[in-house]
Protein backbone atom coordinates (compact mmCIF):
# COMPACT_ATOMS: atom_id res chain seq x y z
CA UNK A 1 0.00 0.00 0.00
CA UNK A 2 1.36 3.79 -1.07
CA UNK A 3 0.81 5.85 1.59
CA UNK A 4 0.41 9.63 0.17
CA UNK A 5 2.71 12.37 1.78
CA UNK A 6 -0.54 14.32 2.86
CA UNK A 7 -0.21 15.40 6.22
CA UNK A 8 -2.49 13.90 9.02
CA UNK A 9 -1.73 10.66 7.54
CA UNK A 10 -4.20 7.89 9.07
CA UNK A 11 -1.88 4.76 10.12
CA UNK A 12 -3.07 1.64 11.98
CA UNK A 13 -5.27 4.40 14.15
CA UNK A 14 -2.15 6.79 14.70
CA UNK A 15 -2.04 10.45 13.49
CA UNK A 16 1.06 11.22 11.96
CA UNK A 17 1.20 15.15 11.68
CA UNK A 18 3.43 15.77 8.74
CA UNK A 19 5.96 13.86 6.67
CA UNK A 20 9.53 14.97 7.65
CA UNK A 21 11.78 13.24 5.46
CA UNK A 22 10.32 11.41 2.27
CA UNK A 23 11.57 7.92 0.71
CA UNK A 24 13.15 10.21 -2.28
CA UNK A 25 14.93 12.29 0.67
CA UNK A 26 16.34 9.61 2.35
CA UNK A 27 17.43 7.97 -0.43
CA UNK A 28 19.18 10.42 -2.05
CA UNK A 29 20.86 11.05 1.57
CA UNK A 30 21.74 7.41 2.18
CA UNK A 31 23.12 7.00 -1.42
CA UNK A 32 25.55 10.12 0.13
CA UNK A 33 26.68 8.96 3.06
CA UNK A 34 27.56 5.75 1.32
CA UNK A 35 29.70 6.94 -0.90
CA UNK A 36 31.06 8.88 1.95
CA UNK A 37 31.50 6.07 3.94
CA UNK A 38 33.41 4.06 1.11
CA UNK A 39 35.64 6.50 0.22
CA UNK A 40 36.98 6.97 4.44
CA UNK A 41 37.63 3.24 4.07
CA UNK A 42 39.51 0.59 2.30
CA UNK A 43 40.45 -3.41 2.54
CA UNK A 44 42.87 -2.72 5.04
CA UNK A 45 40.67 -0.86 7.74
CA UNK A 46 38.71 -4.08 7.84
CA UNK A 47 35.63 -2.08 8.30
CA UNK A 48 32.98 -3.09 10.92
CA UNK A 49 29.36 -1.39 10.69
CA UNK A 50 28.11 -1.97 14.07
CA UNK A 51 24.19 -0.86 14.00
CA UNK A 52 22.25 -0.09 17.50
CA UNK A 53 19.01 -2.27 17.11
CA UNK A 54 16.18 -2.32 16.71
CA UNK A 55 16.09 1.43 15.04
CA UNK A 56 19.05 1.28 12.50
CA UNK A 57 17.93 -1.71 10.79
CA UNK A 58 16.20 -0.14 7.67
CA UNK A 59 18.94 2.68 7.54
CA UNK A 60 21.68 -0.29 8.34
CA UNK A 61 20.17 -2.40 5.31
CA UNK A 62 19.71 0.60 3.09
CA UNK A 63 23.29 2.18 3.89
CA UNK A 64 25.54 -1.11 3.60
CA UNK A 65 24.28 -1.86 0.07
CA UNK A 66 25.91 1.53 -0.88
CA UNK A 67 29.42 0.75 0.55
CA UNK A 68 31.59 -0.56 -1.57
CA UNK A 69 34.82 -1.27 -0.03
CA UNK A 70 34.67 -4.67 2.28
CA UNK A 71 32.93 -5.08 5.27
CA UNK A 72 31.35 -6.92 8.25
CA UNK A 73 28.22 -6.15 9.61
CA UNK A 74 27.05 -6.72 13.18
CA UNK A 75 24.41 -5.49 15.74
CA UNK A 76 23.57 -4.09 19.57
CA UNK A 77 21.14 -4.00 21.25
CA UNK A 78 20.90 -0.79 23.64
CA UNK A 79 18.05 0.42 25.51
CA UNK A 80 17.50 3.99 27.32
CA UNK A 81 14.44 4.29 25.98
CA UNK A 82 11.37 1.28 27.43
CA UNK A 83 8.02 1.80 25.63
CA UNK A 84 7.95 5.57 26.19
CA UNK A 85 8.78 8.50 24.27
CA UNK A 86 11.37 10.55 26.78
CA UNK A 87 14.97 9.03 27.60
CA UNK A 88 14.56 6.85 31.13
CA UNK A 89 18.83 8.23 31.41
CA UNK A 90 19.35 4.81 31.91
CA UNK A 91 21.44 2.32 29.45
CA UNK A 92 21.68 -1.51 29.21
CA UNK A 93 23.08 -3.80 26.65
CA UNK A 94 20.32 -6.11 26.00
CA UNK A 95 22.44 -8.09 23.46
CA UNK A 96 26.20 -8.17 22.84
CA UNK A 97 27.80 -8.36 19.34
CA UNK A 98 30.04 -11.20 18.46
CA UNK A 99 32.44 -10.25 15.98
CA UNK A 100 35.34 -8.44 17.16
CA UNK A 101 36.11 -4.87 17.32
CA UNK A 102 39.82 -5.19 17.64
CA UNK A 103 42.35 -3.15 15.28
CA UNK A 104 39.84 -2.57 12.93
CA UNK A 105 37.70 0.46 11.92
CA UNK A 106 34.33 0.26 13.15
CA UNK A 107 31.29 2.26 12.54
CA UNK A 108 28.37 2.46 14.67
CA UNK A 109 25.28 3.00 12.85
CA UNK A 110 22.42 4.73 14.88
CA UNK A 111 19.08 5.62 13.99
CA UNK A 112 19.22 9.36 15.80
CA UNK A 113 20.29 10.58 18.52
CA UNK A 114 18.29 12.54 21.21
CA UNK A 115 19.55 13.05 24.58
CA UNK A 116 22.75 11.49 23.27
CA UNK A 117 22.64 8.99 26.45
CA UNK A 118 22.88 5.83 24.53
CA UNK A 119 26.07 6.85 22.39
CA UNK A 120 27.73 9.11 25.24
CA UNK A 121 27.69 5.60 27.14
CA UNK A 122 28.19 3.04 24.34
CA UNK A 123 31.22 4.93 22.93
CA UNK A 124 34.00 4.17 25.84
CA UNK A 125 32.71 0.87 26.28
CA UNK A 126 33.37 0.09 22.52
CA UNK A 127 36.73 2.11 23.15
CA UNK A 128 38.21 -0.40 25.48
CA UNK A 129 37.46 -3.27 22.67
CA UNK A 130 40.44 -1.26 21.55
CA UNK A 131 39.48 -1.03 17.50
CA UNK A 132 41.95 1.04 15.12
CA UNK A 133 39.19 3.75 14.42
CA UNK A 134 35.68 4.06 16.26
CA UNK A 135 33.00 6.58 14.30
CA UNK A 136 29.67 7.25 14.69
CA UNK A 137 26.83 7.56 11.52
CA UNK A 138 23.58 9.07 12.99
CA UNK A 139 20.64 9.11 9.92
CA UNK A 140 19.03 11.47 12.88
CA UNK A 141 20.57 13.94 15.74
CA UNK A 142 18.17 16.29 17.53
CA UNK A 143 21.16 18.17 18.89
CA UNK A 144 24.82 17.70 17.90
CA UNK A 145 26.17 19.42 21.47
CA UNK A 146 24.99 16.78 23.68
CA UNK A 147 27.30 14.32 22.31
CA UNK A 148 30.46 13.54 24.24
CA UNK A 149 32.52 13.40 20.23
CA UNK A 150 30.85 14.10 17.27
CA UNK A 151 29.81 12.29 14.99
CA UNK A 152 31.88 11.26 11.23
CA UNK A 153 28.27 11.22 9.71
CA UNK A 154 24.97 12.35 10.16
CA UNK A 155 21.69 11.77 7.81
CA UNK A 156 19.82 14.79 8.88
CA UNK A 157 20.18 17.43 11.38
CA UNK A 158 16.00 16.34 12.82
CA UNK A 159 13.63 18.68 14.42
CA UNK A 160 12.88 18.12 17.86
CA UNK A 161 10.07 16.31 17.55
CA UNK A 162 9.24 12.91 18.08
CA UNK A 163 9.51 10.94 14.93
CA UNK A 164 8.43 7.28 13.28
CA UNK A 165 9.55 5.25 10.71
CA UNK A 166 12.26 4.25 8.28
CA UNK A 167 13.64 2.06 11.25
CA UNK A 168 11.97 4.20 14.10
CA UNK A 169 9.09 3.35 16.54
CA UNK A 170 6.59 4.41 18.95
CA UNK A 171 6.02 1.70 21.24
CA UNK A 172 7.42 -0.78 18.60
CA UNK A 173 4.47 0.49 16.20
CA UNK A 174 5.36 1.97 12.28
CA UNK A 175 9.19 1.29 11.83
CA UNK A 176 7.89 -0.16 8.88
CA UNK A 177 7.20 3.09 7.20
CA UNK A 178 9.20 4.24 3.88
CA UNK A 179 9.70 7.18 5.05
CA UNK A 180 10.26 9.61 8.97
CA UNK A 181 7.00 11.58 10.02
CA UNK A 182 6.41 13.39 13.33
CA UNK A 183 4.38 11.82 15.35
P1 LIG B 1 19.19 9.07 23.31
O1 LIG B 1 19.92 8.06 24.18
O2 LIG B 1 18.31 9.97 24.11
O3 LIG B 1 20.13 9.83 22.39
O4 LIG B 1 18.19 8.28 22.41
C1 LIG B 1 18.61 7.29 21.60
C2 LIG B 1 17.52 6.30 21.22
O5 LIG B 1 16.22 6.69 21.61
C3 LIG B 1 17.49 6.21 19.73
O6 LIG B 1 18.40 5.24 19.30
C4 LIG B 1 16.07 5.83 19.44
O7 LIG B 1 15.95 4.43 19.47
C5 LIG B 1 15.30 6.45 20.56
N1 LIG B 1 14.72 7.74 20.12
C6 LIG B 1 15.14 8.98 20.39
N2 LIG B 1 14.37 9.92 19.81
C7 LIG B 1 13.42 9.24 19.13
C8 LIG B 1 12.33 9.65 18.28
O8 LIG B 1 12.07 10.83 18.02
N3 LIG B 1 11.58 8.65 17.76
C9 LIG B 1 11.84 7.33 17.98
N4 LIG B 1 12.86 6.91 18.76
C10 LIG B 1 13.64 7.85 19.32
MG1 LIG C 1 18.18 3.47 18.63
Amino acid sequence: MKVAPESAVQLGGRQLSRIIYTEEQIRERVDVLGEEISAAYSAEDDLLVLGLLKGSFVFLADLVRRVCCPLQVDFLVASSYGAGQVSSGRVRLLYDGEVRLTDRAVVVVEDIVDSGTTVNWLFPLLEQRGPKILELCALLCKERSVLDRQPRWVGFDAPGEFLVGYGLDSGEDLRHLPYIASL
